[in-house]
C-alpha cells in the first residue's frame, strides 16, 4: 500500500533501525525498487528528485503517479517523497500526485536566506499535511554544488542543526557526516563520532545521503550510531546502466527495448533486496 513517510520513518527511529529512500528516474526504476522491497519483505520510500523532474520536461506527475500506483498495489508499504527540491513551485504541486513528504535543499543559500526559505517550506508542507526534511553542513558532490562541498571536511556542527531545527520546524534534518553524492565506489568512512553527538543534540530524525558511496558494514555502524533515513540513488544506476551495456554488447543489434530495460529493472530491483536486507541485518 501507499502509505505516510512519517509512519516509516516514525517506526524506524523508535526500534532505532531506518528506512531505506531509493531514488527513481524511470518506470523501471519504480518498478525495481517496489519490486526488490517486496522480496525483501521491507517498507521502502521511493523518492524523485527535483533533477529527475527536471528530465522528464518538468512534468511530475507522469512519473509520480505511476510510483504512487505501484505503491498502491505493492505488498510492502512504500511512500513518496520529493527529494533535493529548490523550487518552490516544484514543492507545492507534491500533496496532490501522492507524496506524503519533502526534502526542501535550501543549502547553497546563505545562511539567513536559507533559515527564512526553510521556515516558510516547513509551514506550509505542515499546513499542506506532508513531512518536511532539510539538509545542514552540504553533502558535497551534486553537479551545481559549490566546489567547497567537495571537500572531505564538510561536517554539520550538532549545536548550529538543534538550532536550525528549533527555528526551521522541520521534520527531520539531512547532515554532513562524511558521505558525498553519485560515488559509484563505496569507500566513503562515515563519521561515528559525530553521528551519536548529532543524534544527542538534534530532537528529530536523521537522514544519510550520498548513501551509495558507503560500504554495507559502516552503513549499519550509521544507523546504530542513530542514523534514520538512508538515501540511496546512484547505486540504482550503476545496476541498471552496467546491465543494459551487457546486454547490448553481449547483442549489439538488440532493438526491442523490453530485452534490455527488463534486465536492467531486474538488476536494479536486486540491488535494493541487497541493501534492504543488507540494512536489516
Ligand atoms: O537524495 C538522494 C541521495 O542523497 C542519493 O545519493 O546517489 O550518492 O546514493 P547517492
Ligand atoms: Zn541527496
Amino acid at each position: 500500500p501507499l502509505v505516510p513517510t512519517t509512519d516509516l520513518v516514525g517506526r524506524a527511529a523508535a526500534g532505532r533501525g531506518c528506512v531505506a529512500a531509493f531514488n527513481a528516474i524511470t518506470l523501471e526504476h519504480a518498478e525495481g525498487i517496489v519490486s526488490g522491497a517486496e522480496t525483501a519483505g521491507r517498507p521502502v520510500i521511493v523518492q524523485i528528485s527535483e533533477n529527475a523532474v527536471r528530465y522528464h520536461g518538468g512534468r511530475l506527475a507522469p512519473l509520480a503517479l505511476a510510483a504512487a500506483s505501484l505503491a498502491r498495489t505493492s505488498a510492502v508499504g512504500v511512500a513518496l517523497h520529493l527529494d533535493h527540491v529548490t523550487d518552490v513551485g516544484l514543492l507545492h504541486q507534491a500533496a496532490a500526485t501522492g507524496f506524503s513528504s519533502v526534502m526542501f535543499d535550501a543549502g547553497a543559500l546563505p545562511w539567513t536566506d536559507n533559515l527564512a526559505a526553510t521556515a516558510a517550506a516547513a509551514r506550509w508542507a505542515h499546513e499542506a499535511g506532508l513531512w518536511i526534511e532539510a539538509e545542514l553542513g552540504y553533502v558535497g558532490g551534486k553537479p551545481d554544488s559549490p566546489a567547497s562541498a567537495h571537500a572531505d571536511g564538510v561536517r554539520t556542527d550538532p549545536a548550529e542543526a538543534a538550532d536550525y531545527v528549533a527555528r526551521t520546524g522541520v521534520d527531520a534534518l539531512a547532515v554532513a557526516v562524511g558521505s558525498s553524492h553519485a560515488m559509484t565506489r563505496r569507500s566513503a568512512h562515515l563519521d561515528h563520532t559525530l553521528i551519536a553527538r548529532l543524534r544527542e543534540a538534534v530532537p528529530v530524525p536523521l537522514v544519510l545521503h550520498g548513501s551509495s558511496g558507503v560500504p554495507d558494514a559502516e552503513l549499519r555502524a550509521a544507523v546504530r550510531a542513530g542514523m534514520t533515513k538512508i538515501n540511496i540513488g546512484t547505486a540504482l544506476n550503476v545496476s541498471l546502466t552496467h546491465t543494459v551495456r551487457d546486454v547490448l554488447r553481449e547483442e549489439p543489434a538488440l532493438t526491442d527495448p523490453r530485452r534490455y530495460l527488463g534486465p536492467a529493472r531486474d538488476a536494479v530491483a536486486a540491488t535494493v533486496r541487497d541493501l534492504l536486507t543488507a540494512l536489516a541485518a
